[in-house]
């Protein structure tokens, strides 16, 4: 038998994932007459009768056949719900709304959400919301009923929004079209035009939704002897302590069945009380709940039982019928967290996360980069010292997603200069540590250019000899590069002295650049034997500086890259090996 398909709203900010959301509840308390609406724990059930009588007509149409016995709706939108919310391997919805703003088109979480729906294989539709703001529209319930009701010029304009949509799809590799042109939906990735405000749309896309689960997912949705779920919140509540808010996607759970709970340390107990609210009369109603004796997937359900502290939303349950199953599928979930977890003795990233489904998510996310050291946690003083172990600074950094950061840990990381990036969101945590490596090799690169010599040429002026010797004073242009007190000189293959000082107009100068006319002191020569008016010196790099400069060649401007030239030329006439 199929159980109900497992449904959430991704989108960027603002398009309209609760908006989407509210409409589908309210859609279906209308329809309760046939069925009515459970609202369950941060889920939403339409259960078949009810999807009959909002869709019948376009089941038809569409020759979808409705075999599904109701739709699942997870209440939470957003896509950090979407990827802590896993099971192992991907995402614990099986199909997926991908909510875009017709008139905004993809934005930055819309492409996230892409990324998403892509690494974790789930289907989905697009509902191309916000139609009501295209000029002239008028909103009815049906898309296609209202659609042959619009004036020409508003349905240019419609079309030049949508098909403008639909191309930002086709750009990620997404063949796409308007739901009702569509002949094979295996093909083509659904849009739905729909107005979230008015209704409008709402059919037609919860029909896509029953004819995608259907096509995509019938050997998915057979339901299984095994129960699993995951826990969507951690709720105390009156009465019963702490609660677990849960959506079983798998099996069925019931009362007095053993309850594990996965984790680096799984726990079992035994569940005390099942919950599920009473029918929804209004969405304003305060929600009371009632005791049911067991639940089948998929279902949203609150869960009683004791030994609850320290449970984490996002993680995985699963019950059994013995003490015996329960203890082994209690050491099966920890095999899979060790599984997950990372302990490599090599230089790389120190990631903590809450739960084994964002644990995953956040390894995969920082996929491209070495890691030392994944585990689910508290930020603690070893990762701390993990951190501070990798032999490369780039490592020096502690990632924390959905975890706090123990006191002393804290401190720690403070002492040893440890960099601890901490968020409940998962792409600000790859955002802010590519500025922050961005930042730190910057801070490398200077500090490493700090004490290296750089390239510089200059000349002796003609008629600006000031002093002879101890030191000599002359007049110079520099022509390249830059020239500082404590640099060494050179003539063609022979070291002439240091810079002692320079002067510019009669002040002490730190540094003098190509262009600049100064006088330099260098001790050492004499002016007349190792050195004449109009020679050509430059600064005495060594092989060592030689070899950083190349490393950060593309931070030189071209005259020094000339410059660094020159001197390479002139030192490897005499050692041909110099630099290397
Ligand atoms: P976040 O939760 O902040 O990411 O936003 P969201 O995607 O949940 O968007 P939400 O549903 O809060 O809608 C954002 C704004 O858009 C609200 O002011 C809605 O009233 C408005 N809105 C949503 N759907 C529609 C629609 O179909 N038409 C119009 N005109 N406005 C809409
Ligand atoms: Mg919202």
């Amino acid at each position: 038998m199929l159980r109900q398909p497992i449904i959430t709203v991704l989108g960027h900010v603002d398009h309209g994932k609760t908006t989407l959301l509210d409409k589908i509840r309210s859609t279906a308390i209308a329809a309760k007459e046939a069925g009515g609406i459970t609202q369950a724990i941060g889920t939403t059930e339409i259960p078949s009768k009810a999807l009959e009588e909002l869709c019948g007509p376009l089941l038809e149409k569409f020759k979808f056949n409705l075999e599904v016995p109701g739709l699942l709706f997870i209440d939470t939108p957003g896509h950090e719900a979407f990827t802590t919310l896993r099971k192992r391997g991907g995402s614990i919805a099986d199909i997926a709304i991908l909510v875009v703003d017709i008139v905004e088109g993809m934005m930055p979480q819309t492409l996230e959400s892409l990324e998403i729906l892509k690494t974790t294989k789930t289907p989905f539709v697009v509902a191309v919301n916000k139609i009501d703001k295209v000029h002239g529209w008028k909103s009815n319930d049906s898309f296609l009923e209202n659609v042959k009701e619009q004036s020409e010029l508003t349905m240019e304009s419609f079309d030049k929004y949508f098909y403008n949509v639909v191309a930002q799809f086709s750009n990620q590799g997404f063949s796409a079209d308007r739901f009702d042109r569509i002949s094979d939906f295996r093909q083509t990735l659904a849009m739905v035009p729909v107005s979230c405000k008015s209704g409008e749309g709402v059919k037609e896309l919860l029909t896509i939704l029953i004819g995608l689960s259907q096509q995509f997912l019938k050997n998915k949705l057979v339901k299984t002897e095994n129960s699993a779920g995951i826990i969507l919140e951690v709720k105390e509540y009156t009465g019963l302590g702490i609660t677990l808010d849960s959506v079983i996607y798998d099996g069925s759970v019931s009362r007095n069945d053993f309850l594990v709970i996965g984790g680096k340390n799984p726990k079992v107990t035994k569940i005390r009380a099942l919950l599920q609210p009473d029918p929804l009369k209004d969405m304003r109603t305060e929600k009371k709940f009632h005791n049911v004796d067991s639940v089948v997937a998929a279902a949203g359900v609150k869960i009683a039982a004791p030994n609850l502290e320290d449970v984490v939303a996002g993680s995985a349950i699963m019950t059994a019928k013995t003490k015996e199953r329960a203890e082994l599928l209690a050491n099966e979930m920890k095999k899979e967290v060790e599984e997950t977890e990372i302990h490599a003795q090599k230089d790389g990233l120190i990631l903590k996360a809450d739960t084994l489904g964002s644990l995953e998510a956040l390894i995969y996310i920082f996929k491209n980069y070495p890691i030392r050291l994944a585990s689910i946690g508290t930020i603690n003083k070893e990762d701390v010292i993990s951190a501070e172990a990798n032999s490369d600074s780039m490592n020096n950094i502690v990632i924390g997603f959905n975890v706090s950061t123990a006191g002393e840990a804290e401190k720690l990381a403070k002492d040893k200069n440890i960099t601890v990036l901490n968020s409940n969101i998962i792409y600000k945590l790859i955002e802010d540590y590519e500025k922050w490596t961005a930042k730190k090799k910057e801070d490398i690169v200077k500090q490493e250019l700090e004490n290296v010599t750089k390239p510089g040429k200059l000349r002796i002026l003609p008629g600006h000899v000031f002093r002879a010797s101890n030191p000599a004073i002359v007049g110079c242009e520099i022509l390249g590069g830059f020239v500082k007190p404590g640099y060494k000189l050179f003539k063609e293959s022979s070291d002439i002295g240091e810079v002692k000082q320079i002067q510019s107009q009669g002040e002490n100068v730190t540094e003098a650049k190509i262009g600049d006319k100064v006088a330099v002191s260098i001790t050492g020569p004499t002016v007349g034997r190792q050195i004449k008016e109009g020679d050509i010196l430059f600064t005495g790099l060594s092989g060592e500086d030689y070899k950083k400069l190349k490393k950060f060649f593309h931070l030189l401007t071209e005259h020094e890259k000339q410059v660094l030239e020159e001197i390479t030329e002139l030192k490897r006439k005499h050692d041909p090996r110099w630099g290397l």
